[in-house]
Formats: structure tokens, C-alpha cells, sequence
């Protein structure tokens, strides 16, 4: 299958949520929606680097790009969002209920990787409260926006290829006996495909007009790797890192197809995972792929939702699966 930005349908009227969009594969997905029409809100937990990056895509996107299919690009709103506060979470949803009718699409697109342990302001390991806990919160308060907005709407949640490595070790969810930086991105990055999974099974058995879909980009080159060695001051693992990137990684506009396949293109079904269709799903157009079998355990993604209920005190009106 060849599908890239240029192929996504017209996104006029209708508004979508993005994580993380001031950066690598949510700055790519803003600027594709909005060059498609779409209104979109950029969730940021910096608005000063939000707006810088909103006012670069406005310019690009007054260029005319030969991609973007609308003649007007969609709008472009900054608003505060750090998924590591659980306050600033609620303070997004009440915001955006404040400002937008309707919700079409939410890309739980932010996260970190690898970062040494710290702990988020609710005082979760911070690759598990940003990654899973803050996306979960942060779902839960928007879901009346996607129901009540009429014809089909799309919850699309990023994991990782790396999802594969991880497990929920539910007797230590947040690593306070024992912390391995990739165990725990391992962890957080499989909490979100049970998660995505779980509620679009929930979906369905409330007979909901909301799909849930998981995705992730290959290897893309962002500043996603570079947050651990900055943190940890490791300097040679920075370099070599980039390095990595610019030898392996395919780009952050080609990283982002995943996602925004999933959240816009026909034929997408709830429950389904996407991600680079070429040499080792690492890049390469998007394609439906098969998650781990661990992603697809029923029992342990409904032990995630009570427990992920019970930490954040976000619940959801669904019936379980
Ligand atoms: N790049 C890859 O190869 C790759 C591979 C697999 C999965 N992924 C996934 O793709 C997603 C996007 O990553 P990326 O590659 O685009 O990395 P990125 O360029 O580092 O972007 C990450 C975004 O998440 C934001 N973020 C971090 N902590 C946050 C918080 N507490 N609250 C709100 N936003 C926060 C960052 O904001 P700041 O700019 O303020 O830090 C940034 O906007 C992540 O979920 C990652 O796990 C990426």
C-alpha cells in the first residue's frame, strides 16, 4: 500500500486533539490535519514551545504545500497539557469543553523514553504516568466530546515497537523496587495498546460511534531519543544516538503516517494497530500489522483499567467488554 499525507482525506469541519504536537510526530500530524482543514488543538505542556511550533506550521502551510489538499488550512490552537499533572489534564478537557463543540479525533501521541526514574506530579514513575496514566485521564474527560459528536470518531493512542519487550508488572507498577529505563518505557509502551484495545472493546459493548486504534512509527528520527542522555548528562550516547538517527531513522513526517492513517483513512477498524508496512516495520508506508499476544490479554487489560481508574480517579461510563 502507498499512503502518505497527500492522500488523506479532506479533514474540513472537523476538529482533532494532538498530544505532544510541538515536536517530531505530533508537530508532523498537526501540520498535516490543519494542512487538510482539520481545526486542530495542540496539547503542549510548554506553550511557549507550542506557539513557536504552531506559528512554523502556519507558515508552511500559507506556502501552499503540493500535499495539503485544503485551499484554507484548518486552525491551529495552543493549549496547556503536561499528562505528567493530573490537574492540568482536567484543566485541558474543561478548556477545550469550553472552546470546541465537537471531538473527531484524538491522537494520544506524547511521550518519553528511557529517562531516568522521576516521578510525575501525582507522584507516578514518569514514563508510566506520562505515556499511560496521563493519556488514560486525559481520554476519560474527553469521551463525552467524541460521543456526542455525530458519525464516527477515533481515539488513535501511539505505542512502540518496543511494546514487545514489555510486561505489566503489576506487583511493582511503578518501579519503586526495581528500575530498568527501558523496562519501563517497555511497560508503558504496552499499556497503551491494552489500553487502546480495552476501550474500543468497551466502545462496542456500549454500542458507541468512537473507535479506538493503536499505532506506532518505526524508528523516526526525533528528539525522542535524546531526552535520556540529556537527562543523564551521557554525552557520547547523545552523539551516537543521533548518529542512529540519521543513519536508520526514516523522517518525522514519514513517522507520523502511522497515526494519521489510523486517525483519518477509510477502512480503519477499532482495535486495529498500525505501523510501517517496510524492512522490519521500522519504515515504510503504513500497513495493519499484529501487535504482541501479551497486547491482546484480556484479563491483564482489564486489571490495567481498574487499576489505572483507581490511581487517576478518572472513570469512564462504558460497561466492561
Ligand atoms: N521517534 C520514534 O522512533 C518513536 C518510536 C516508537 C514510538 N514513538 C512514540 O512516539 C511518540 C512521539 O514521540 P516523538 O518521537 O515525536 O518524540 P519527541 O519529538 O520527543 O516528541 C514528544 C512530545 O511529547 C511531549 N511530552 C513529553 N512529556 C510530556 C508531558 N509530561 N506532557 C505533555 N507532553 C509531553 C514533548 O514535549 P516537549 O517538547 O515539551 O518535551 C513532545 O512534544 C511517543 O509516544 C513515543 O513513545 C516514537
Amino acid at each position: 500500500m502507498s499512503w502518505d499525507r497527500s492522500s488523506m482525506p479532506a479533514q474540513g469541519g472537523r476538529t482533532a486533539v494532538v498530544t505532544g504536537a510541538n515536536s517530531g510526530l505530533g508537530y508532523e500530524a498537526s501540520l498535516a490535519l490543519a494542512g487538510h482543514g482539520a481545526d486542530v488543538v495542540m496539547g503542549c505542556r510548554s506553550l511557549d514551545r507550542g506557539r513557536t511550533a504552531a506559528e512554523e506550521i502556519r507558515e508552511r502551510l500559507a506556502d501552499g504545500p503540493a500535499w495539503a489538499s485544503a485551499p484554507d488550512a484548518g486552525s491551529l490552537t495552543v493549549m496547556a497539557l503536561d499528562l505528567g499533572d493530573l490537574d492540568s489534564v482536567a484543566s485541558f478537557a474543561e478548556t477545550f469543553a469550553a472552546d470546541f463543540d465537537e471531538l473527531h479525533v484524538l491522537c494520544n501521541n506524547a511521550g518519553v523514553m528511557a529517562i531516568p526514574r522521576g516521578e510525575t506530579a501525582d507522584g507516578f514513575e514518569r514514563q508510566f504516568g506520562v505515556n499511560h496514566l496521563g493519556h488514560f485521564a486525559l481520554t476519560g474527560h474527553l469521551l463525552g466530546a467524541l460521543r456526542d459528536t455525530a458519525g464516527e470518531t477515533r481515539v488513535v493512542t501511539q505505542s512502540s515497537g518496543v511494546h514487545e519487550q514489555g510486561s505489566i508488572n503489576f506487583s511493582d507498577l511503578q518501579h519503586e523496587a526495581a528500575y530498568d529505563k527501558w523496562g519501563a518505557y517497555a511497560q508503558s509502551k504496552l499499556a497503551n495498546l491494552l489500553f487502546a484495545y480495552e476501550l474500543d472493546r468497551r466502545l462496542d459493548a456500549a454500542g458507541a460511534a468512537v473507535v479506538s486504534v493503536g499505532c506506532h512509527p518505526g524508528y523516526a528520527d526525533t528528539n525522542l531519543q535524546a531526552r535520556g542522555p540529556e537527562a543523564e548528562g551521557a554525552t557520547v550516547r547523545l552523539y551516537a544516538m543521533k548518529l542512529a538517527n540519521a543513519l536508520f531513522g526514516q523522517s518525522a513526517t514519514r513517522g507520523a503516517l502511522p497515526m494519521l492513517y489510523a486517525a483519518t483513512a477509510e477502512g480503519v477498524d477499532g482495535g486495529d494497530y498500525v505501523g510501517p508496512g517496510g524492512l522490519l516495520n521500522m519504515r515504510g508506508a503504513p500497513a495493519k500489522q499484529a501487535s504482541s499476544d501479551l497486547s491482546y490479554d484480556e484479563d491483564a487489560a482489564d486489571r490495567l483499567w481498574d487499576v489505572s481508574e483507581a490511581l487517576t480517579g478518572v472513570t469512564y461510563d462504558l460497561p466492561e467488554a
